[in-house]
């Protein structure tokens, strides 16, 4: 209780300090989610895969979001066209955001198979909890090896011809803009997973 009030406290001062820019700074460098403190992957409160921890706050937050097919179509719309847009006008904005709910995705599809079964994205998901592979200090070297980890299981999904070329482009592009690669990437799979049609 007094944690709670506390955290709840912070969270407040949070949002109303006037910025500065290391803050901003210290705020984008901690990979925090939907504002929650000690948040992200690399958070030590994080606590993927248990009942109690921010990983779990913000995994509610984001199945309310994603409840209904328009905000998953969106989504998916967003990232698809990321290519065509300057990295600013990008949606979400934070990225973190599209692990988590590629994680969400992968931990359900263990139940039915969509997540490509064994030596799929189950293998990915174990490493995006390690919270090293893809937590490099250079996003464009994380970014690297979550497009190459996911294009490389592609095949597991039973993609049709044409997403599996896309895919080919995609993870080839991550060399010149490795955030429009990740999130096309990223889309790719959610569509062939089903995450369009079902949700999380
Ligand atoms: C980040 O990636 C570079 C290049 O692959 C590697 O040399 C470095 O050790 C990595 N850093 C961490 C903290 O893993």
């Amino acid at each position: 209780m007094y944690w709670t009030l506390l955290s709840a406290v912070g969270f407040f001062l949070c949002i109303n300090a006037t910025p500065s820019e290391s803050f901003l700074l210290s705020m984008s460098s901690a990979k925090t989610i939907y504002d929650i403190p000690n948040s992200g992957w690399r958070s030590p409160e994080w606590n993927w895969g248990y009942a109690m921890g921010t990983g779990h706050d913000c995994a509610a937050v984001c199945r309310r979001q994603y409840q209904t097919r328009k905000s998953r179509e969106k989504l998916l719309d967003d990232l698809l066209k990321a290519g065509t847009q300057s990295e600013n006008e990008r949606n979400p904005k934070n990225f973190e955001e599209v692990k988590l709910i590629l994680a969400l995705a992968w931990q359900n599809g263990r139940w039915d198979g969509s997540d490509g079964g064994r030596g799929g994205y189950g293998q990915v998901l174990v490493a995006m909890a390690g919270a090293n592979r893809y937590e490099n200090e250079s996003d464009k070297e994380s970014s690297k090896l979550l497009v190459n980890d996911m294009a490389a299981r592609f095949h597991l999904l039973g993609p049709t011809t044409e997403e599996q070329e896309r895919m080919v482009q995609v993870s080839k592009d991550v060399g010149d803009d490795h955030d429009a690669s990740r999130r096309q990437c990223s889309a790719l799979v959610l569509q062939a997973m089903g995450f369009l049609e079902n949700g999380l």
